[in-house]
């Protein structure tokens, strides 16, 4: 068993929490980038602690938690991973902003923070929690790095699903190298999300010998994702981290030309997130080529499908004992890794790094 600590029980938690029930129920294994990595099904993560701040949430079993408004995601009712597990307090910090302040309600909390890091690390000693995964809202920089730390000092592996800078901020990577931890970051990479779509289209442009001149990703969707995305000022690393993505391919690409961002919250689109994006090239002879394409995708599953391989991938290391940020499942599985690659080499360095850690 990997035992999986989460970090803000929000609707990506809900889709990994009913994803895994999922894998554990169902014997067609489809839908998976990987179904074993080294000896680990997704079947073997369970989910043994649990954190947020929302009043409704915090004291609440995990198997409730994750349907509790304004999470969304309802695809498998009966949750039996994590049963027992009792969502503890988090420290707010920076992860409300002013959007999501209209939806959730943090507990009024009468503990400092030297209190309830106190109690966070009891929770995770006694619950063994090996693994910690961070599902804060986007602009929550001091939450995260509060989570990072806390990461440290238990013990845990840490896995930076969102777009704080940790795995590819070399001063906080370093840290995680000398307690010899694995961190995997940042920012998930959805399966078939916008980024890998966009970075494919722009690799095949590029290897078909032509020249891209403009380029933009537009995406939309209706959850508290993007709604809190509407306060641009938390934005900053979501922005760099987007737009590194697909600019990492295009060489000499200057910033007036590209655009890739997250654009705005339309309230009915729910967990379906619509990502519109426009290639605009020269091919032979210097001749123009336009290519649109519009994505429809369930945003939650997207980010699960992934999360549930850098959940792995960072069992192996702390099962061999590696520390630091993992290069090449980060490069695979993050947006803004430590080092980026092209996705197929990204692939191979994490299949050698599976290879390596038999
Ligand atoms: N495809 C994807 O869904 C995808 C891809 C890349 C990155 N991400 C990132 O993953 C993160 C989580 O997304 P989500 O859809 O689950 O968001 P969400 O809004 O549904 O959930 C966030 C949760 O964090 C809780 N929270 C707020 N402040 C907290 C704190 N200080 N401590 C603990 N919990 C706190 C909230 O109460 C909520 O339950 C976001 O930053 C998102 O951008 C998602």
């Amino acid at each position: 068993m990997i035992k999986v600590g989460i970090i803000g029980v929000g609707n990506c938690a809900a889709a990994l929490v009913q994803g895994v029930e999922y894998y554990r129920k169902s014997r067609v294994k489809i839908g998976l980038i990987k179904e074993r990595i080294g000896k680990y099904r997704v079947s073997d993560i369970d989910f043994v602690s649990a954190f947020d701040v929302d009043v409704n949430k915090v004291g609440k079993k995990l198997s409730e938690a994750i349907f509790t408004m304004p999470n969304s995601v309802s695809w498998v009712k009966k949750i039996s991973v994590g049963k027992d597990v009792i969502v503890k307090e988090s420290p707010v910090l920076d992860g409300v902003g002013r959007y999501l302040g209209k939806v959730v309600k943090p507990k009024k909390s009468n503990k400092t923070l030297h209190e309830l890091k106190k109690e966070i690390l009891k929770e995770l000693e006694t619950t063994g929690t090996e693994i910690l995964i961070n599902y804060l809202p986007v602009g929550a920089r001091r939450a995260t790095e509060f989570w990072a730390s806390i990461a440290l000092e238990a013990g845990c592996g840490f896995i930076n699903s969102i777009p704080v800078f940790i795995a590819s901020n070399p001063k906080w990577a370093k840290k995680f190298e000398e307690e010899n931890l694995p961190v995997i970051g940042d920012d998930i990479k959805s399966q078939v999300g916008a980024t890998i779509i966009h970075r494919a289209l722009t690799q095949l442009c590029i290897l078909r010998g032509a020249k891209i001149n403009r380029t933009y990703q537009i995406n939309v969707g209706g959850n508290t994702d993007f709604l809190n995305m509407l306060e641009r000022e938390r934005l900053y690393f979501k922005k760099i981290s987007k737009t590194e993505a697909v600019r990492s391919l295009i060489r000499g690409i200057r910033d007036e030309d590209i655009y890739v961002g997250p654009s705005d919250f339309i309230p009915f689109l729910g967990n379906t997130k619509l990502a519109f994006i426009r290639i605009d090239g020269s091919m032979f002879a210097g001749i123009p080529f336009t290519i649109e394409l519009k994505l429809e995708v369930d945003d939650k599953a997207n980010s699960a499908g992934a999360a549930v391989d850098a959940i792995r991938y960072c069992k192996l290391a702390l099962d061999r004992g590696i520390g630091g940020a993992l290069i090449g499942p980060s490069a695979w599985l993050m947006k803004h890794p430590p080092i980026f690659y092209t996705d197929e080499d990204a692939f191979k360095l994490a299949e050698a790094f599976e290879r390596d850690t038999q």
